[in-house]
């Protein structure tokens, strides 16, 4: 298939499986154990069907949102992948540059093959870090006060990862970065290689750096090193989208991590409205996780999400076509999200309400409550 028989964003993934050795491939497309969480993410969007308003002006329609006081142009962003390079030469430099283009924010991996410094040069742009928080915290400090320096406007606490989830394509394939590669923000730390292991490289790596005693009193001590906004990534549940909000989060990200790490919890799709009741209307709850088609992301609107974050979508179509790949592969998910709106009667995302959807688990609710 060529560049310009693409039509949707899903017909990246069988290019990238082309042309990437199986080992790179494998990594960036797995989810954990039996995958059943990384099947449902796609599949609970499924379960959710529209109720169209008819018979409304569509001839304007406004995608634009303001995500923590940042006008983007969709409510459509870049969730953290790591290793890019491996998919292409231009890696994160590439995907920074399509962001920017397509305005909107890009979040960028601390395990990116590129530095914040170096990605921050790419120019202009919107950026999040996304932080692993290391054992030896003055890791963690040095490299906060450095994506301030270069730039970035706030920062996704991974919360989701205090070991790695058992990917078993990584460990038949023994998985490890290519040796031309480093994770380089960590390069001169001595941290930026994984090692060759009998398993996963990166299973080790976590298991070695990765400080599992991570707690919320953390989110309150990350606060006192950074006066960046602090996002949670990776809340499933009302309990802690309340914790979220006392600690003083800036927002909370809804995520299984792309299903690559607890596997058998829900679709991040069906999770959505109990974090949002959580939250309780006092920070703004984000969703990542199988979201692949315009209406994809006007259901996770509609359930109550401020926007979206994208994650393998962009690894398959930069490995695909590199920054024109992205770049169309947001341009594509821009389309097909302004078409929705204008098919279902909104024209502009406040107009986006519950009452636009009906999920299977609404009970067979298909009028609104009278
Ligand atoms: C990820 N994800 C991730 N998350 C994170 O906080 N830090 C990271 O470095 C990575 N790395 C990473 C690599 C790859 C190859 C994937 C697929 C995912 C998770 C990512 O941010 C996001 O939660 C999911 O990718 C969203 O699901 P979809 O869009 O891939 O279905
Ligand atoms: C992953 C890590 C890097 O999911 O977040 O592979």
């Amino acid at each position: 298939m060529g560049m310009m028989e693409i039509t949707n964003v899903n017909e990246y993934e069988a290019i990238a499986k082309e042309k990437l050795p199986k080992m790179i491939y494998d990594y960036y497309a797995s989810g954990a154990e039996d995958q059943w969480s990384l099947k449902e993410n796609r599949n609970a969007f499924a379960r959710i069907l529209f109720r169209p308003r008819i018979l409304i002006d569509v001839s304007n329609i406004d995608l634009t949102t303001t995500v923590l006081g940042f006008k983007l142009s969709m409510p459509i962003m870049i969730a953290p992948t790591a290793m890019l390079k491996m998919a292409h030469p231009e890696g994160e430099h590439a995907v920074a540059r399509a962001a920017s283009a397509a305005g909107t924010i890009m979040t960028l991996s601390s395990w990116a093959t590129s530095s914040v410094e170096e990605v921050a040069s790419t120019g202009p742009g919107i950026r999040f870090f996304q932080l692993y928080v290391y054992k030896d915290r003055n890791v963690v400090t040095q490299l906060v006060r450095r994506a301030e320096k270069a730039g970035f406007k706030a920062i996704a606490l991974t919360v989701d990862t205090p070991l790695l989830g058992r990917r078993e394509a990584d460990i038949k394939n023994r998985f490890t970065l290519p040796s031309h590669l480093t994770l380089k923000n960590f390069e001169g730390l001595d941290l930026g290689k994984l090692d060759k292991t009998s398993d996963s490289g990166l299973a080790s790596y976590v298991a070695g750096q990765v400080d599992r005693s991570l707690s919320w009193k953390d989110v309150k001590w990350l606060q006192t090193i950074t006066s960046l906004p602090i996002l949670v990534k990776g809340v499933l549940t009302s309990e802690d989208a309340r914790i979220a909000v006392e600690v003083g989060a800036a927002g909370i990200i809804v995520s299984n991590h792309g299903a690559r790490q607890l596997d058998y919890v829900p679709s991040t799709i069906m999770a959505l409205e109990e974090v949002v009741k959580g939250a309780q209307g006092r920070l703004p709850v984000f969703l990542d996780g199988g979201v692949r088609r315009g209406t994809d992301v006007f259901k996770a609107l509609a359930l109550g999400a401020s926007g979206i974050f994208i994650g393998r979508p962009v690894v398959f179509s930069l490995a695909a076509d590199g920054e024109a790949g992205v770049r169309k592969a947001l341009q594509m998910l821009h389309d097909e999200f302004e078409l929705t709106m204008a098919l279902s009667g909104c024209r502009s995302l406040k107009e986006i309400t519950r009452d636009h959807v009906v999920t299977e688990w609404d009970h067979a609710r298909i009028a609104p409550k009278l």
